[in-house]
């Protein structure tokens, strides 16, 4: 399971009859450098991957977590919303924490529920925690059982041959060099193993038994859950990305957001004159959607400058300057500098970053998480659409802090909730969207077109198709097309059209007709029940209405599918385009 988080690892078991538990920071091998030679009889044992939520990526961070009678040991995927008032509470109670993982939780909550029932006192401790988890838990009072539990996050039973024991995992890869009987579980349901049997209950009542399934897959397909390629996994992910993007920030009643990571800077933001953000590649052009989206709805000057320009630049900052950095991986060496110099300048920085305890967290002042999971496909993709959410989110709390009403920030917030239903809507259309990839899969050249928040999705189309199907593309404002580019434009340029019904859409029917006098072929994205797109284009991908603000992160959804089919059509290596990294940590 390593594709699944590589920055520590850990196992806890029983060794004559006590409670071990081994973690080491880093890759697995170190963790199974520790263990070679050693040997264990012991016939229960949780083992666990982390990709860090909370707390930098160390030994102590690591899973699995004990409690302080070393009695009880857990693994958990996910996240614990209300961490903040159940540590205090532990603590209140005397217990001793030795992590900053919001995870080592459980086990403290697990050893004060326990009155000599593990399933009970588990079921009690899910009954107090808030978030998402997938679970695992042994104790050494039960020394010969499993109790694992899920919601929100994955979880599997493996049935071993020949009734030789059971797996539990957050992911069917895991199984498959052991089994391929699995039984999934569902939402809310938790499961008890012992040597011979288990059962699954749900909540009070205790089901069934379940068919188990055979698992067809072999192990990288696994990995990958069924799909061809990361990339399109991790697209189809995005519905799920945005509510974890959102998960625990918004506070619906007050028309308001609560972003932890930003809590000791508050008063710096509500004075804040001026917002810079650096970034590189497509954490770039999710910069340049936050420029549009804070200087409309904020009233904040907003800059967006590249990483590696940034660096080198003289230009005037200071303590009203807060300089931004986005960045996935938290590495990239341009984004690194850049928030050097802007800290040596004497601005603020902050980040938004989905790896946790990586440089760019560890160098800024504060920030944000994207909180999504490891994105392996080079092209980022669900990375981009959390960071547009974030960037709405950050917007509501700059935006409260000034003019943004109550009523305006619950309207966000409300059609922000909705997102993940229409996002799921686009993915159903995936059919539509590769029977025009086939079509368009020989062209050598493509312009991307939109105009206001839309335009740097227009980048973002270009980059995609670039990065993974090396057809030379360009995005544009729609426009500036007539200032130049549209010489370009014959019955052999594909132009693919963002025209949501927005502020812009009747200036960019207009542009769309002059693409179509010179015989360019339109692929558009427009809006449902919009009937004078099609007049125009030889096809058009239908998206549900959203505000326009919003429309960004509805509009990338096809752009990055329409990009995938297209190189898979090509037989490119998606995953892995020729020449470049997943984490640039050169200049
Ligand atoms: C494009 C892509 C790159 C990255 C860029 C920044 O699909 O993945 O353009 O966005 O290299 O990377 P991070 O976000 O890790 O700083």
């Amino acid at each position: 399971m390593e594709y699944r988080g590589y920055d520590s690892s850990g196992i806890a078991l029983f060794d004559q009859g006590k409670l071990t538990v081994v973690k080491k920071q880093g890759k697995l091998g170190n963790l199974t450098a520790v263990l070679s030679g050693k040997e264990f009889n012991s016939t229960v044992g949780l083992g666990h991957i982390r990709w860090a939520t909370h707390g930098e990526p160390t030994d102590q961070n690591a899973h699995p977590h004990v409690d302080c009678g070393h009695k009880f040991a857990i693994v958990h995927n996910g996240i614990i919303e209300n961490m903040a008032e159940l540590k205090s509470r532990l603590k209140r109670d005397g217990h001793v924490f030795t992590s900053q993982s919001d995870s080592e939780i459980f086990a403290h909550l697990i050893e004060k529920n326990y009155h000599g029932n593990l399933v009970q006192a588990v079921k009690q401790t899910l009954l107090e925690v808030k978030g998402a988890y997938g679970l695992g838990v042994i104790s050494a009072a039960e020394p010969d059982k499993i109790v694992a539990a899920r919601l929100g996050s994955p979880l599997v039973l493996g049935i071993l041959p020949e009734q030789e024991g059971f797996l539990v995992a957050s992911d069917v890869a895991a199984m498959l060099p052991f089994t391929k009987e699995v039984v999934y579980l569902e939402d809310g349901e938790l499961v008890e193993i012992t040597g011979e049997q288990y059962s699954i209950s749900n909540g009070k009542t205790r089901l069934d038994k379940r068919d188990s399934q055979t698992v067809d897959w072999d192990l990288a397909e696994a990995e990958k859950e069924g799909y061809e390629h990361f990339m399109l996994k991790e697209i189809m992910e995005e519905s799920k990305v945005v509510v974890e993007s959102m998960r625990g920030r918004v506070l619906p009643d007050e028309g308001n957001v609560k972003l932890g990571g930003l809590i000791d800077v508050m008063p710096q933001l509500a004075s804040a004159k001026r917002i810079i953000f650096v970034a590189c590649g497509t954490a770039h052009y999710a910069c340049r959607i936050g420029e549009y989206l804070i200087e409309s709805q904020v009233g904040l000057p907003v800059e967006v400058e590249y990483a590696s320009e940034f660096r080198y630049s003289e230009a005037t900052l200071d303590q009203g300057t807060i300089v931004i950095a986005i960045s996935q991986s938290g590495e990239t060496a341009d984004t690194l500098a850049a928030i050097r110099h802007a800290k040596k300048l004497g601005a603020l920085t902050l980040g938004i970053v989905n790896v946790v305890g990586s440089s760019v967290s560890r160098e800024t002042t504060a920030g944000i998480y994207n909180h999504v999971g490891p994105e392996i496909s080079v092209a980022s993709t669900k990375a981009f659409v959390s960071q547009l959410v974030i960037l709405v989110l950050l917007m509501v709390l700059l935006g409260r802090q000034r003019r943004m009403t109550v009523d305006r920030a619950k309207e966000i917030l409300r059609e922000l909730g909705q997102l993940p239903g229409k996002i799921k809507e686009i993915l159903q259309q995936q059919e539509v969207i590769q029977e025009i990839a086939k079509r368009y899969a020989a062209s050598t050249n493509f312009i991307f077109i939109g105009r206001k928040l839309n335009y740097p999705i227009a980048l973002e189309g270009a980059l995609k198709l670039k990065e993974i199907s090396y057809i030379h593309a360009e995005g544009y404002p729609a426009g500036e097309l007539k200032h130049g580019p549209l010489a370009l434009i014959d019955q052999t340029w594909p132009v693919v059209a963002l025209i949501p019904q927005d502020s812009v859409y009747e200036k960019t029917l207009s542009n769309l007709q002059e693409v179509k006098a010179r015989q360019g072929k339109i692929i558009a994205l427009a809006t449902v029940g919009d009937t004078q797109v099609k007049e125009l284009a030889e096809q058009v991908i239908y998206l549900p209405k959203t505000l326009e603000i919003l429309t960004p992160i509805l509009n990338v959804v096809p752009l990055q599918l329409l990009a995938y089919y297209i190189a898979k059509e090509r037989g490119c290596p998606i995953d892995q385009p020729r020449n470049l990294a997943k984490s640039v940590t050169v200049e």
